[in-house]
């Protein structure tokens, strides 16, 4: 197997990379029970997966109609939250996006697979807000990022993805210290196996009737061995490692993977 997007391979730097896709593949599916994955995270740690503010309810329903209309009917889940009752049917982390006093804001969330944020960090908080950490967001991105969630057509599906190196197979990461304080016991000889490709694959769409927007992302976790068998795949990684921009890589943190991966790349053991 080798990984099923492949971003690296298309830029070097941060971007916006959003892109319309056919309506029939919004959802790409392929896990055959998310429900047993977020069920137990949102019984045990709830504050880090689930989190909506008051007035978002409607959104909430129309989001899980459009899952409804994707996916075909459910049984009722009653006493659940309407956003976190369709999540529960798909791999994707689920973001209710509204406008308030002006500002798109993340008005509800089911977050079974952060990468690095939680969902009481984040709840309410502007797309600017949101995106503080992200190097250059506020000068090169947020105001084409604001502009596309105003004009985003109620048929209209747009895709980006982004990608990343991590010590972690886990879909759930809510915070970067326990997985890079793991980073000094790694044998280089083992990090094709243990250091994996997180490929986050995104989606947007319009919420018609309450006006706001369904983001959608899907977390998609593959080890760097997986690219060993495949010489052109595995020197185009090497590349795109080796190309990223200084704030991208600041930004990812390349710089505590940069001996494992160059070990990993000197001798590319398949998985
Ligand atoms: C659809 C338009 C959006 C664009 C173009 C965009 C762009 C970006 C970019 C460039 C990054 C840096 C990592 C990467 O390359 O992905 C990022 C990170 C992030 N984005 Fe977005 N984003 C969008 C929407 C959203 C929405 C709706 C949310 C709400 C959940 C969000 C939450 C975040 C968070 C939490 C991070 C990580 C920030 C951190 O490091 O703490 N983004 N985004």
């Amino acid at each position: 197997m080798s990984p099923r997007h492949r971003p690296w391979e298309e830029a070097a730097d941060f971007q916006i990379g959003l892109r319309p896709i056919p309506l029939a593949d919004w959802l790409e599916g392929g896990e055959a029970d998310p429900a047993a994955r977020k069920d137990p995270l949102f019984e045990r740690v709830r504050d880090l997966v689930w989190a909506e503010t008051p007035g978002s309810q409607a959104g909430q329903a129309e989001a899980a109609a459009m899952v409804e209309a994707a996916l075909g009917p459910a049984p009722a889940q009653r006493g659940l939250p309407a956003l976190y009752a369709a999540a529960r049917r798909v791999p994707d982390d689920l973001c209710l996006m509204e406008k308030r006093d002006g500002q798109w804001r993340l008005a509800a969330l089911s977050l079974s697979a952060g990468g690095f944020f939680t969902a009481a960090e984040a709840i309410g908080k502007s797309l600017e807000e949101l995106h503080g950490p992200v190097t250059g967001f506020g000068e090169r991105f947020l105001v084409r990022v604001q502009r596309v969630f105003e004009g985003l057509r109620p048929e209209l599906v747009l895709e980006r993805r982004n990608w990343t190196v991590l010590n972690s197979a886990d879909l759930h990461t809510p915070s970067s210290a326990p997985i890079r304080a793991q980073i000094p016991d790694i044998d280089p000889r083992e990090a094709g196996r243990v250091l994996c490709l997180r490929v986050e694959r995104q989606t947007l769409r319009r919420l018609p009737q309450t006006g706001g927007a369904l983001f959608t992302i899907r977390v998609w976790l593959a080890p760097l061995s997986d690219l060993a068998a495949d010489p052109e795949r595995l020197a185009a990684f090497a590349n795109a490692w080796r190309a990223a921009t200084p704030d991208l890589r600041a930004y990812k943190r390349f710089d505590l993977y940069d001996d494992l991966v160059e070990a990993f790349l000197r001798d590319p053991q398949p998985a």
